[in-house]
């Protein structure tokens, strides 16, 4: 997996800005342009590596549509067990762009996202960082806790949450929805490594695991619950399922 080597700026705006996350992350700050890849804080901030770009911005594109009409993500809803109240306590396991984790969190839940890939915890906390000032993204952002650490590490506390998302990075030719974003997210990090290996073996209550709608489950592990959509099908697995 690559990951950013550095922080940049060129513009002092974001001198102390790049600074707090040089010294949150333990990175090198710079404004010479360092060896590929980096990140570049500015008013797009983005990770340059092999002479691509890749960029999450929720203020714009089709993720800006998702989060103004979040209360139609059906799929998602079904999939972690939505109610209204109370609200779960969800292990975002592959944090990624942090689109998933963000959506539970205008959905009221609180949600621990947890992404080993340093340069897409500083894009995600960008993210957040650039949306507008209301209340209401305000209030989302305060129920999502932020960590750089690799999620193998929660195996044994894993029933401490009501949910266990798991959404790993599969193969693009399946022609599963992933977006361009996504695309490029796939060449940046160079892994297919998928979390959910590991953690079906832990002690969760409840599972989703995002798979390609012609993802192929092995038997001997039947999820208790399915939730098709036209590109992608949530896996559910509930370990008590009389609860
Ligand atoms: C397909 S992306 C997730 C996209 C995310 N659901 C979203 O909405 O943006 C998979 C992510 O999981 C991360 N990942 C994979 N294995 C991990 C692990 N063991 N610990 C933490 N993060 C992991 C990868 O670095 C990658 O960013």
């Amino acid at each position: 997996m690559s990951d950013v080597n550095a922080i940049y700026f060129q513009n002092q705006t974001f001198k102390n800005i790049a600074a707090n996350y040089a010294k949150k992350y333990n990175l090198p700050l710079t404004t010479k342009i360092p060896i590929t890849p980096f990140i570049n804080i500015s008013d797009e901030t983005f990770i340059s590596f092999d002479e691509l770009s890749l960029k999450n911005n929720f203020n714009e594109g089709s993720f800006k549509n998702r989060i103004i009409n979040f209360q139609r993500e059906n799929l998602l809803k079904k999939a972690i067990g939505h109610k209204k109240k109370p609200y779960k306590k969800i292990l975002d396991v592959t944090g990624g762009l942090g689109h998933d984790s963000f959506l539970f969190a205008l959905l009221g839940h609180e949600v621990t996202l947890v992404e080993r890939n340093t340069g897409l915890c500083i894009l995600f906390e960008e993210a957040l960082r650039n949306l507008p000032k209301t209340t209401y993204f305000e209030k989302a952002k305060s129920k999502i806790n932020v960590l750089n650490e690799n999620s193998e590490k929660f195996l044994n506390e894993l029933d401490i949450y009501d949910v266990i998302y798991v959404d790993p990075m599969f193969d693009i030719k399946s022609k599963a929805g992933r977006s361009g974003q996504l695309n490029t997210m796939q060449k940046y990090l160079s892994d297919q490594s998928d979390v959910s290996i590991t953690l079906i073996g832990g002690n969760f209550k409840r599972m989703v695991i995002k798979r390609p709608i012609s993802f192929n489950q092995s038997k001997s592990l039947k999820p208790q619950i399915t939730v098709k959509g036209k590109a992608v099908v949530f896996h559910v697995f509930l370990k008590n399922p009389n609860n």
